[in-house]
């Protein structure tokens, strides 16, 4: 069976943008791949200065996986960090990776560019770890022998930096590391937040996924919507609330809605309940198994030792390729020494 890899990343309460672009596309897909999924909380490191808000927030990530109906008997649910071996790997492949690859990522150019803008060296703010980034999630991605890694539009580029790594990896020691294919969910390529922006923590424009409803209320009538009065005709398909309502909704719900947007039918009601209908029962079991992290950390370490068991096989090779470590035999698939 194939395998699909994906990471999520423990800097922020998750919001129904991640769960629309990322989540939801990965939960689909562990029904066709063997699934290895995890919460990235190295790469939170490169922001986050709070070690205890890191960690609660990855039992957060774990739970909500959990709760909106990842099957840990089926899925390698792991944390990151509980894999060690893949921050081995990632320096391995720092070392065949040209600077000038990572010089062109979008995150660390964003920040040289905001620097520039104000006047600023450019290195102010800019970590090692940030610019380091793409290798690591490379490693993420490499170390299993992933196939193909369900993710948001905006980690496209990042699975192309994977890819040439692999490819560098494997120009200078054979062909040891597979590259892999990243999966795009073109239904919701862009989930615009509040402001009509996209929903992103960093515009503080955000739907809370599994929040108090109480708090997802207030959320959604805080949405920006144009200025006609209630009643005039609106164009559904440039409506915020609209947008989201049809990637919640079912079908025949979202024909009524539409045809109520285009008479000038108000609809934050309509998407508040939407959401809850949707949301309402995974938040109870959120709840629940949030509170249990004895159990978290059992199925973390179950995952963990599933996803080593893959990995492990590929990292010797590569160990053995680059000639670092005590030489070992690495067995052909046969079993037989030669
Ligand atoms: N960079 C991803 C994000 O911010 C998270 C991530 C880390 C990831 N490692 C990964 C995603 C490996 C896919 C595969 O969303």
């Amino acid at each position: 069976m194939s395998i699909a890899v994906t990471g999520i990343k423990p800097t922020g309460s998750p919001h129904l943008g991640n769960y629309l672009g990322m989540i939801r596309p990965a939960l689909e897909l562990a029904h066709q791949y063997e699934a290895l999924y995890f919460i990235a909380d190295y790469h939170a490191l490169t922001r986050l200065r709070d070690g205890r808000r890191v960690r609660d927030l990855t039992y957060e990530l774990a739970a909500t996986l959990l709760s909106l109906g990842l099957d840990p008997t089926r899925v390698a649910l792991y944390r990151q960090s509980d894999v060690p071996e893949v921050c081995e790997l990632s320096w391995i492949l720092s070392c065949v990776t040209p600077k000038g690859l990572l010089n062109r990522a979008h995150a660390y150019k964003a920040a040289v560019e905001n620097n520039r803008r104000q006047g600023h060296d450019p290195d102010v703010d800019v970590n090692m770890g940030l610019y380091n980034y793409p290798i690591l999630m490379a490693a993420d991605i490499l170390y299993p022998g992933a196939d193909v890694v369900p993710v948001g539009l905006d980690q496209r580029q990042h699975i192309e930096i994977a890819d040439d790594v692999a490819g560098a990896f494997n120009a200078a020691y054979g062909p040891l590391l597979r590259a892999p294919r990243a999966v795009i969910d073109e239904r919701v390529m862009t989930i615009h937040g509040l402001d009509g922006r996209k929903m992103s923590k960093s515009y503080d424009n955000v739907i809370p996924l599994l929040a108090a409803p109480a708090l997802v209320r207030k959320a959604v009538m805080r949405i920006k919507t144009d200025s006609r009065p209630p009643g005039e005709p609106k164009d559904p398909d440039t409506n915020v609330i609209f947008g989201l309502f049809r990637h919640v909704a079912p079908e025949d719900a979202v024909q009524s809605m539409r045809a109520r947007y285009a008479a000038g039918g108000l609809g934050k009601e309509g998407l508040a309940d939407a959401l809850e209908r949707t949301f309402g029962a995974a938040r109870e079991r959120y709840e629940e198994i949030v509170a249990d992290r004895d159990e978290l950390d059992r199925l973390l370490a179950m995952g963990a030792e599933k996803v080593r068991e893959r990995g492990n096989a590929i990292l010797a090779r590569v160990r053995a390729a680059v000639g670092v470590g005590r030489p070992r035999t690495v067995r052909p698939a046969d079993g037989k020494r030669r």
